[in-house]
């Protein structure tokens, strides 16, 4: 636990910086020379298809947040709405460019809320219920934009690698920049509501017992197809030569906030699970697909 105490006011002045420092990225702002584009799409063309599909959904991270936290407060719209809505979606629309100019197919976005949330929705308009989502959503947020930080350094020290300056000045490095605030706000906003004990020890247990049966990286939207994807985004990046080092990157905050009492434990068993899984799949469909040919 930090031994500064965040107050609502540190995360609204959060907010506030957030949007005078970063505005959304100008599509015309980016520089489209790309030198070896076959190389660029052979190596990075699923991971850039990945991460677009992944930025443009944030259209439905919106409607899922209205759906689940119909009484957000003012500093959440303020950050949803003139914050990290539009900085996220203009990292889709760049994405989304930069692929087509690969020449590869446009991001296919998921923008349906699914059955489940529209449950949880329900159910979350009881006050100690829509708390446990509040938490599992700010937990969520931490988890997947420290995900999306992760993925971008290594994206971009591999554009780099390949001598492709234009897409590394002017795309991934600009994006990138962006990412860390958002993590910030929801690793702030989970902390201070454990801080300041918002939730009950049952409210707590129910969080646990949620967080462990739902946990879900980054864009599989509970689909396997897509957890293949990622397995193949986690090949490309080279993250598979560690996964536990990632688990623990990954889970350091919900470690510390939700399950401080069990000493000891490095990161949350179930993120390791879930990267193994999209690794498996990605190794599934690859043997598949060589059955195939062969
Ligand atoms: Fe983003
Ligand atoms: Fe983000």
């Amino acid at each position: 636990m930090p031994r500064q105490h965040i107050t609502s006011r540190k995360i609204a002045e959060h907010v506030q910086r957030l949007g005078e420092l970063y505005p959304p990225i100008p599509l015309d702002s980016v520089d489209r020379t790309i030198s070896r584009p076959h190389l660029v799409a052979e190596r990075y063309g699923h991971v850039i298809d990945y991460l677009a599909r992944v930025e443009l959904e944030v259209d439905r991270n919106v409607l899922e947040l209205l759906v689940l936290l119909p009484d957000v407060d003012d500093t959440n719209k303020t950050f949803y709405a003139d914050v990290w809505h539009p900085q996220e979606i203009q990292h889709g629309l760049i994405l989304d460019r930069l692929q087509q100019d690969l020449g590869r197919a446009p991001a296919t976005p998921q923008l349906d809320v699914s059955f489940r949330i529209k449950v949880l929705g329900t159910l979350a308009g009881l006050k100690p219920i829509q708390d446990i989502a509040r938490l599992l959503y700010f937990l969520t947020g931490a988890s997947t934009e420290r995900q999306a930080v992760l993925a971008y350094n290594r994206i971009n020290n591999g554009m780099k690698r390949l001598g492709e300056t234009a897409i590394s000045e002017t795309i991934i490095k600009p994006i990138k920049q962006q990412e860390p605030g958002h993590f910030a706000f929801y690793q702030m906003s989970a902390t201070a509501m454990i801080q300041d004990k918002i939730l009950r020890p049952w409210q707590l247990f129910l969080a646990r017992v949620l967080r462990e049966r739902t946990y879900h990286l980054v864009g599989t939207n509970a689909r396997d197809t897509y957890k293949a994807d990622l397995g193949a985004v986690i090949a490309d990046l080279g993250v598979d030569a560690d996964l536990e080092g990632f688990a623990r990157e990954v889970g350091r905050v919900e470690s510390r906030l939700l399950w401080a009492h069990r000493h000891g434990l490095d990161f949350p068993p179930y993120i390791l699970t879930a990267l193994r899984e999209c690794v498996d799949l990605y190794r599934e469909r690859l043997s598949r697909r060589l059955a195939v040919t062969t």
